[in-house]
């Protein structure tokens, strides 16, 4: 099983997924956690360009095959293998991330970013997506907080340092994509503790799998 979490920055993604691959652990399964960017080799250097602060003038085009050809290779070499091998896989952003910031936030077309994301993943669809939203303000103060615990990193900043209107049209977007799907979707109140975002995510996650009829023990 393929599940996908996304949401604008500082929503707590990472938090929620160990604890949720915690959880599926003492259940006797074995998780893969990944991420994207930067879920492979090729993706980690991938990762450092496309949120170095430094580079300037990136444009909209360049920045969205950086994404999508960590994609293409983080499907290849970790995903799809892990599927393959039966493991349950829990990705730190996906291709709704594309949506969202590619074509919510910079404006490029979404159709053709669907079609883009196909193409890198051979169509590879997530069976279910946690959508952690929270206000924008909530979420960049939260990101905000953890770089300055980092000390700081510039490497963290390209997509933090964004407009406000930038993340609030990102955010948007995911409530859009949540909308179209909600099948695929659950839409989680992520400006709850983190315990109570995790709790929410565990119901969702077992909502889905009592569906397809595959309780956890
Ligand atoms: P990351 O540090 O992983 O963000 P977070 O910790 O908030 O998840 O940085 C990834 C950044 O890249 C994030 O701002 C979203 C952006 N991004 C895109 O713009 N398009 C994409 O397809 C992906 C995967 C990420």
């Amino acid at each position: 099983m393929f599940v996908s979490f996304e949401g604008i920055e500082g929503a707590g993604k990472s938090t929620v997924m160990e604890t949720l691959a915690a959880y599926l652990t003492a259940h006797g399964l074995d998780p893969v956690l990944t991420r994207e960017p930067g879920g492979c080799a090729l993706g980690r250097s991938l990762r450092s360009l496309l949120l170095d602060a430094r580079i300037r003038g990136l444009s909209s085009r360049a920045e969205l095959f950086l994404f999508l050809a960590d994609r293409a290779q983080h499907v290849a070499e970790v995903v799809r293998p892990a599927l393959e091998a039966g493991q349950i896989v829990l990705c730190d952003r996906y291709t709704d991330s594309t949506l969202a910031y590619q074509g919510y936030g910079r404006g490029l077309d979404t159709e053709y970013l669907r079609r883009l994301n196909d193409a890198a993943t051979g169509g590879l669809a997530p069976d279910l997506t946690l959508l952690l939203d929270l206000p924008v303000r909530c979420g960049l103060g939260r990101a905000g907080e953890r770089n300055r615990n980092k000390g700081l990193l510039v490497s963290e900043g390209r997509f933090d340092n964004e407009s406000l209107d930038f993340h609030e049209r990102v955010r948007r977007g995911y409530r859009a994509l949540a909308e179209e799907e909600p099948e695929r979707f659950a839409i989680i109140d992520a400006a709850q503790p983190p315990e109570d975002v995790a709790l929410q995510c565990r119901s969702a996650l077992e909502a889905h799998l009592s569906r397809r009829g595959k309780g956890l023990e």
